[in-house]
């Protein structure tokens, strides 16, 4: 289905497909993080079967969220906005398609095998080589997609959204490939191709790239857009996004080594990570204050709007984790946190509050835009999913900081005599209030993205939608 737009179609069936699988992912996603975040609390709900024990779901949830959930929500953003932006339908309407159920497909799979126990065992790099394969062919005809419609534009400028959302495909890939070669022994057996050290500084080079490249670059792309769009403003600092976007993209890089502090990394490396994870709060606050000050003239409309709620309230989120992250790579800072539930906590300040929130705002936007319509079915409905979201995701995050503080003191707390004062059991205990609130906070998020799912199932049924398709498929 297209629309017309003075002279020129756009492909947003593509872009409704994705928009949509955003919600369903989210849903199934998140349905999953409190599933895991019920285990923590009460054990039994493992089962005792091998396909529904906590060690099988966890990564089934990170996939779930981080490729099917955010990763639909960056193709969907990216495919508008490229077309928007460079006045020029996609480059290829059976390519794009192809990406959308490649795309679905590569999720479905890790649905599959992860709860069957297939895994590399890489953290977020967990799919098994024939699905790693798939990935890169879906991943490289996106860039051609992409890309291709960025070379076909007729706008003189290539708007800088697109410039994050370019990284982001051309970094992931790199990672993707590099961190992920291997050797297969069966179908669904391969060994990693890198060993001992060599493996932990791929894998931890992909891992902390994931975050700057998947879960923040492309964010950013859509921050550039989305945001002063929603409060109708131009963006603050155009010379300001040009540095922010040079600076971050080449600091993120070398960030990787403080995922790894006191391992058998060489020194000199752990202390890089750190020094370049201290650098990185500049060009990530730069940022931050750039889309910030994009609602100079505009405050007033967050009383009124709440999806412009959304995206600057995930901009506040995105400022407190990389505050959060830098201080946390400090090496004495990191003796304290790292293992410990304040590293999840951080995970999650930037996942729901940055990442989450962000494609939220951005689908709130754009679904009434897709179907031909003025506004969502119900402002109200958008506006309670901004209130559970924003409590779901501070009640998660401060269980985890007073858990993660409570562990690394608990755990480093020694007698006189030199004895552990406390054993691993007794800081597991001390544990279960937090647990408990996390689990809640998140039945407090995911209600609001039942919430959404509704409101988006009225605003596409209404009569109007119905209209609007018949009058574009004629024009198509
Ligand atoms: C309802 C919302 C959510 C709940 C209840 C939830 C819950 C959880 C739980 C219980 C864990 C395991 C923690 C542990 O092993 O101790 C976890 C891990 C994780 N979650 Fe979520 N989550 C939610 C949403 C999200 C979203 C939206 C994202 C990303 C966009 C995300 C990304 C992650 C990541 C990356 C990890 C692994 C962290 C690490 O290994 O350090 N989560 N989540
Ligand atoms: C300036 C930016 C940031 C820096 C310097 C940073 C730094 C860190 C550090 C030091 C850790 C703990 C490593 C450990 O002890 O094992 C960490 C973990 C993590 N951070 Fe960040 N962070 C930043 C921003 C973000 C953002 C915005 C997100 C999410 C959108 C995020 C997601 C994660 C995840 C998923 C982990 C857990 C990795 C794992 O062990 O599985 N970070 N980060």
């Amino acid at each position: 289905m297209s629309t017309v737009n003075a002279n020129l179609t756009y492909n947003y069936k593509v872009v409704r497909q994705f928009a949509i699988m955003t919600v369903v992912w989210g849903i199934v996603g998140m349905a999953m993080g409190v599933l895991i975040a019920a285990q923590l609390v009460w054990p039994s709900l493992n089962l005792d079967l091998p396909f529904t024990h906590f060690g099988r779901l966890r990564p089934l949830h990170t996939n779930a969220v981080i490729f099917g959930f955010g990763g639909s929500a960056l193709f969907a953003t990216s495919y508008y906005v490229v077309q928007r932006t460079c006045q020029a339908r996609l480059i290829s309407d059976g390519l794009a398609a192809f990406t959308f159920w490649g795309w679905q497909a590569i999720i479905v799979a890790a649905a599959i095998t992860l709860p069957m126990g297939l895994t590399t065992s890489k953290e977020y790099a967990e799919l098994e080589w024939p699905i790693d394969i798939a990935i890169a062919v879906v991943w490289v005809t996106y860039a051609l997609v992409f890309f291709g419609t960025i070379m076909k534009r007729s706008t003189p400028h290539i708007y800088v959204a697109n410039w994050f959302y370019g990284a982001f495909i051309i970094t992931v890939a790199a990672l993707h490939i590099g961190n992920n070669m291997a050797l297969p022994a069966t179908a669904f057996k391969s060994y990693s191709a890198y060993a001992g050290v060599t493996d932990a500084m791929m894998q931890w080079w992909y891992g902390h790239n994931a975050v700057g490249f998947f879960l923040t670059a492309g964010f950013l792309g859509m921050m550039y857009y989305f945001v002063p769009k929603q409060a109708n403003r131009p963006v603050y600092s155009y010379r300001l996004s040009i540095v922010h976007f040079w600076a971050l993209i080449a600091t993120y890089v070398w960030a990787g080594g403080h995922h790894l502090h006191y391992s058998a990394l060489p020194d000199w490396a752990q202390t890089a990570g750190m020094v370049m994870s201290l650098i990185l709060l500049a060009p990530s606050w730069g940022g931050m204050i750039n889309g910030m000050m994009t609602l100079s003239g505009a405050w007033h409309k967050l009383r009124t709007d709440p999806i412009l709620r959304f995206l600057v309230v995930s901009l506040s989120f995105y400022g407190m984790s990389t505050f959060e992250g830098p201080m946390m790579s400090i090496k004495t800072v990191n003796a304290l946190s790292h293992n410990t539930d304040w590293t999840i906590g951080h995970v999650h300040s930037g996942a729901l509050g940055w990442v989450a929130m962000i494609s939220i705002g951005a689908v709130y936007h754009l679904i009434p835009k897709l179907w031909g319509l003025q506004a969502m079915y119900s402002t109200a409905l958008i506006n309670v999913h901004f209130w559970l979201a924003t409590v779901g995701t501070v009640l998660y995050i401060v269980a985890m900081w007073v858990n993660g503080i409570m562990q690394g003191l608990m755990w480093r707390a020694v007698n006189e005599d030199g004895t552990l004062t406390y054993s691993f059991v007794e800081a597991l205990e001390a544990s279960y209030p937090g647990y408990f609130v996390r689990f809640l906070g998140g039945v407090i998020f995911l209600s609001g993205m039942l919430i959404m799912a509704y409101n988006v199932y009225m605003t596409v049924r209404q009569k109007e939608a119905v209209a609007a398709d018949s009058a574009a498929a004629q024009a198509a």
